[in-house]
């Protein structure tokens, strides 16, 4: 691992001034309730996005806007805990966020118990969304060039680990929890049928105009402009927003400023070798 703020454990790759090997192999135990939320992805898939749409469905403090807190508080990242937070006196619902693979999820989860929604991305854009990210990302290496960056990805050695492992551990392990999948493109192309869509799978009946609400304050535009969803919150060790900002585009298909055609090509090659028993389909624009 050449970049030494990242560290490699059992297969995951995590930001090592943020948590340790101690905490992640901790959560395996962490006691599940049924009416736990987990919202995983790999990175820079529609993380954010996601916790601001489900905390939004399951808070109504929060759709009035009557709740000061910022969306790492509503949705703490289980292996990045830095507001200390004590889960087990969290009330209920309450909603995680994850970046793992499901062998290192708490057990307690493939029983059934909790539900999960694992958003996924087109990886050419997940790719370029994290080469930007990098950029900003003080707690990481800064990107020797997008040629290095590519290739890093390609072999699984960033922030994560391989976008193709963590996606084909969760797929193909899906049937031993209660779990969504959802796409970026689809929650992009039609925001509104993607937040029906959550609210029928966590059994949540909002009216019309709750719905509205969701909506508005889920779009990229607003999310960009509110101090409790936008991620300028976070501290200036860990991401400098003199140097750009977390909610950088929001859109599908910018990999297309990015990538040569070769690259493309190429890129297209390996996925269809690395994904081609997996029936899932993505949406590049
Ligand atoms: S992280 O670091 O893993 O938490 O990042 P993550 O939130 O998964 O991904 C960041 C990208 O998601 C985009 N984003 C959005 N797109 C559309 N609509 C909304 N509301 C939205 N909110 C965040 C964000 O802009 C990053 O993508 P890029 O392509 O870099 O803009």
């Amino acid at each position: 691992q050449s970049d030494s703020y990242l560290k490699k454990h059992k297969g995951v790759i995590f930001l090592s001034r943020l948590t340790t090997p101690e905490c992640i192999d901790s959560l395996e135990n962490l006691e599940i309730r049924d009416s736990d939320l987990f919202l995983v992805t790999f990175p820079k898939s529609g993380t954010v996005w996601s916790q601001q749409i489900v905390s939004l469905i399951l808070n109504e403090g929060h759709r009035k806007g009557t709740e000061d807190i910022d969306n790492m508080v509503r949705a703490p990242w289980i292996e990045y805990n830095i507001y200390n937070i004590d889960f087990n006196t969290r009330p209920d619902p309450r909603l995680f966020t994850s970046h793992l693979p499901h062998y290192l999820m708490p057990k307690d989860l493939r029983n059934m118990r909790g539900k999960i929604i694992y958003v996924y991305r087109n990886p050419k854009d997940v790719l370029v969304s994290f080469y930007h990210f990098q950029k900003i990302l003080v707690l990481s290496q800064h990107p020797e060039s997008w040629e290095h960056c590519m290739d890093l990805f390609m072999s699984g050695e960033v922030l994560g680990g391989s976008w193709f492992d963590h996606i084909r551990d969760w797929y193909t392990n899906k049937k031993d929890y209660n779990i969504l999948f959802m796409a970026y493109e689809e929650m992009k192309k039609d925001l509104r049928s993607a937040i029906m869509k959550i609210c029928s799978f966590l059994d949540k009946k909002l009216d019309d105009e709750e719905v509205d609400i969701i909506v508005e304050k889920s779009t990229f535009e607003n999310m960009k402009d509110d101090p409790l969803a936008n991620y300028t919150f976070l501290s200036e060790d860990i991401c400098d927003g003199s140097k750009g900002s977390f909610l950088r585009k929001g859109t599908i298909g910018d990999w297309k400023n990015l990538m040569t055609v070769a690259q493309s090509e190429m890129f297209d090659r390996v996925l269809q070798e690395r994904m081609k028993d997996l029936p899932i389909k993505f949406i590049w624009d």
